[in-house]
């Protein structure tokens, strides 16, 4: 949730720092800005609305500067306009602020009755004051920073460009900030996320929270990191990592949505031969006396623990208690020792999963996590970390993240059930994936029925048992991109309330497969009786399904694909939402109101 991205060096600081948010403006959307050095002072251009905006801008000025910050936003406090975008600058310092200060109207009456004024409505400026405030009286920019920071309540990172200076300074609380470098390179990065130093940068740095860096791209060290009574810190975590320029363009595809969804059957694929380089040596004791899992996440990272849960207790007699992250947080725990904790994240920022690992962590549980980001703050903060491998995934919508999560937590359940058999599951995976390259390779079936429907004004999505967790994610999905009314329910659910909903203008999507098979139908048919339109996803060979529904989505589905029947009937009910998304012509890859990883609670 918002991009931030900071450069000094000897190179233009506007064209490096305008990649870098190019990369991060799916972290928000809703304005964007950059604040530079030029002749010892400091300058601003910021616009509503989408990159593109302050890129036309821009494009208007002649900027010679080495030094910047940037930032794309994603509005918490105060309204969508120029005024509240960031960066936030005054007289002497320019900020950028990803995060939420939860103290900012006490503080703002604070620095008002001490005479400073405000120009916007956001609590970022008040962290802008604040250090000025500090500032005024110590002519100190390090001391005032961590004044500042020590005063503001909440998770926040910033960073900051003091008038004058060659020199960028970050601090975070519980939101991500990486900067990083290349050997022998007069040049120093900060951001928000490893993705927009893609190319850029050799070594990756991660400060823990409280920790102050230096960004000196003149001096030899480049990079300095300081504990608040300015002595050095070696709390950071180094990355030396080559960051591939990973395929960040959509290639044939219109929508990095589209490409995304089309990228699964490989990326199943070579699933397996990580698994099989990551668990080497995997601890014997890893999952040793565990009777209880708590699976907390949020959206779509949260649908597919429910799958997973599914997975374990169908096979073992281990329970599996899942919750939304922004609830589980706030809950009076108590725990056993034989309870233990999984969280589930493409991005490995999400604020409330992070503060529940924090809160299993304090109440002595094991954690866990699935994660997509390696380096992330959940993957550095959980005891043990499954990496997803589902690649950089840029489309807000999250759906080839799905499918690995839920693949990482079937192969979890045979870790943990001893009946890990790594040429069972690459059979496995392959058979998947060609399921799944059969589904894409018919799209235009699939685009048809969206055609169809598209128009309609309310979709009620349906399933059972393991299939209930894919309506619930199917109606996510429709609503987010299309902008229609979706729900999904378990489909025994329907009689006790939604039917109300029913009648020839309400689309009901039922997945109908051979799992509760009877139960399910019979839910359809009453449906169906009062004029619903109904669209069914089942087997292909079921005539019974074939006759009931408006329209058809068959699908082969064998005995030995059961097991990952949801993610097939998934990657239809994407390819379905993101086809009737197109035919309505919204944004897909940047949804109105949303953003990809959302580092505010
Ligand atoms: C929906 C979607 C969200 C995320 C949720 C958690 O398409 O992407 O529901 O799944 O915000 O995000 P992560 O997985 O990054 O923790």
């Amino acid at each position: 949730m918002c991009g931030i991205m900071g450069y000094a060096g000897s190179l233009n600081s506007q064209k490096i720092i305008l990649t870098g948010l190019s990369r991060l403006e799916y972290r928000g959307y809703d304005s964007a800005g950059i604040s530079y050095q030029e002749n010892g002072s400091l300058q601003l251009v910021k616009k509503e609305g989408k990159l593109v905006n302050l890129e036309n801008a821009i494009s208007k000025i002649k900027i010679k500067s080495r030094i910047g910050i940037g930032h794309t936003r994603w509005a918490t406090h105060g309204k969508v306009n120029d005024t509240n975008a960031h960066p936030h600058q005054n007289e002497e310092f320019s900020i950028v602020h990803n995060g939420i200060i939860e103290n900012a109207n006490q503080l703002r009456e604070f620095l008002q009755t001490n005479g400073h004024k405000f120009k916007s409505e956001t609590d970022s400026e008040v962290f802008l004051e604040l250090l000025s405030y500090h500032y005024k009286q110590n002519q100190n920019i390090q001391s005032s920073i961590f004044k500042a920071y020590n005063e503001i309540e909440g998770n926040s990172a910033f960073v900051i460009m003091q008038k004058d200076s060659h020199k960028l300074y970050a601090i975070k609380r519980s939101a991500p900030i990486v900067c990083g470098l290349k050997q022998n390179e007069k040049e120093v990065f900060v951001s928000s996320d490893p993705y927009a130093l893609m190319g850029q940068v050799d070594n990756l740095y991660f400060p823990e929270d409280g920790v102050l860096i230096v960004a000196d791209y003149l001096s030899s060290k480049r990079l300095i990191f300081l504990e608040e009574n300015e002595t050095p810190s070696s709390r950071f975590k180094l990355q030396k990592k080559e960051l591939n320029e990973e395929i960040i363009s959509k290639g044939n595809f219109d929508h990095f949505m589209h490409k995304e969804i089309h990228e699964q059957p490989l990326l199943v694929s070579s699933l397996v031969e990580h698994f099989k380089k990551d668990y080497k040596d995997i601890p014997d004791d890893l999952f040793k006396g565990v009777r209880v899992v708590h699976l907390v996440s949020c959206g779509t990272a949260l649908y597919a623990g429910m799958v997973i849960k599914n997975f374990i207790e169908a096979r073992s007699d281990v329970k599996v208690l899942w919750d939304f992250a922004s609830e589980f947080r706030y809950k009076n725990h108590r725990f056993s020792t034989e309870e233990v904790a999984l969280f589930i994240s493409q991005s490995g920022e999400t604020a409330d999963t992070l503060a529940c690992q924090e809160i299993c962590k304090e109440h002595g549980l094991k954690t866990y996590s699935i994660v997509n980001v390696e380096g992330s703050t959940l993957f550095r903060n959980c005891d043990y970390n499954f990496l997803s491998y589902a690649g950089t995934e840029i489309g807000v919508a999250s759906t080839k993240a799905f499918t690995q999560q839920v693949l990482v937590g079937h192969f979890l359940t045979l870790l943990f059930l001893r009946q890990l058999d790594y040429e069972k599951v690459a059979l496995d995976f392959k058979k998947l994936a060609s399921a799944m390259n059969k589904i894409l390779d018919e799209e235009d079936k699939i685009k048809q029925v969206a055609q169809k429907i598209y128009n309609y004004k309310g979709f009620i999505f349906t399933g059972r048992g393991i299939q209930f967790p894919i309506a619930l994610e199917g109606a996510l999905k429709l609503k987010e991109i299309a902008y229609v009314h979706a729900e999904g329910y378990a489909a025994g659910e329907l009689k006790h309330g939604p039917i109300a909903l029913i009648d020839e203008n309400m689309v009901n999507i039922a997945i109908i497969t051979p799992d509760l098979y009877k139960k399910t139908y019979s839910n359809a048919q009453e449906v169906k009786a009062r004029k619903g339109k109904m669209v069914v996803i089942g087997d292909e060979s079921n005539k019974e399904l074939e006759e009931l529904a408006d329209y058809f989505i068959g699908l082969e589905l064998t005995e030995d694909l059961k097991v990952f029947e949801p993610l097939v009937t998934n990657l239809v009910l994407q390819l379905l939402s993101y086809n009737i998304a197109k035919l309505k012509g919204t944004d897909i890859d940047k949804p109105r109101n949303l953003a990809k990883s959302v580092t505010v609670e």
